[in-house]
């Protein structure tokens, strides 16, 4: 499973990239208010910036949602840098920017997906990867781990090429559990990924380590 950073702080991402385990990044809108990146020139080359200091796919979100409002905002965000993928909303016209994108071999990301129905959608579009919102399903009483496996079993027999990307991580279970259900990619906050590393044995062990090296 690949490793992208939910983010659009630099910070975060610059260190989850000198861990030596990210695969990419992914944003949207609320992420990139977080960071109080306002304006198409400042968030083209926020967007620059964040596929400067990584390697891998950075998706970028189309802010509109008419069909040819997200085509010229696609083809935009693609021309920022070769590592864009477009982010798409799953809605009518979301499906046929999809399309529309996949044609001319520009990478999508179908976002604020919720359902198999959605994901099945997504992947005939010819998205290069669908974004499960798992946390958001979780907060509404159903199971975003149990929607990935779904998927994953459909597409696996399907023959879809399409990759799902595990998104909306709120904690390191998700990641573990993603991982389990045949998530392609796991997209997490980097406290999350941070928390991958704790054991309690582990720094009880390093303790006495370091303690009886001292008698070396
Ligand atoms: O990748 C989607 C993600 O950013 C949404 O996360 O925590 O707002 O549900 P959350």
């Amino acid at each position: 499973m690949k490793f992208f950073i939910d983010t659009a702080n630099l910070n975060h991402i610059k260190e989850a990239h000198e861990l030596g385990i990210l695969d990419g990044v992914t944003t949207n809108p609320s992420l990139m208010a977080k960071e109080n990146i306002k304006g198409k020139e400042h968030i083209n080359q926020h967007y620059k910036t964040i596929c400067e200091l990584v390697q891998g796919d950075v998706s970028a979100e189309v802010l509109n949602t008419t069909y040819k409002e997200m085509i010229d905002e696609g083809l935009e965000l693609a021309a920022i840098h070769p590592q864009i993928v477009v982010k798409i909303p799953m809605i009518k016209d979301g499906l046929k920017v999809i399309k529309y994108l996949n044609n001319k071999n520009i990478k999508t990301n179908c976002t604020l997906v919720f359902s198999a129905g959605q994901a099945i959608l997504a992947a005939k579009a010819g998205a290069s990867y669908i974004s499960p919102f798992i946390g958001r399903i979780d907060d509404s009483n159903w199971d975003g781990i149990q929607l990935i496996s779904q998927i994953r079993h459909i597409f696996d027999i399907q023959n879809y090429e399409t990759e799902i990307l595990a998104a909306s991580i709120r904690n390191p279970l998700h990641i573990i559990k993603s991982a389990e259900a045949g998530a392609h990619i796991c997209t997490s906050p980097l406290d999350s990924i941070l928390a991958l590393l704790k054991h309690p044995l582990t720094d009880i062990g390093l303790a006495k380590f370091i303690e009886d090296s001292k008698k070396l």
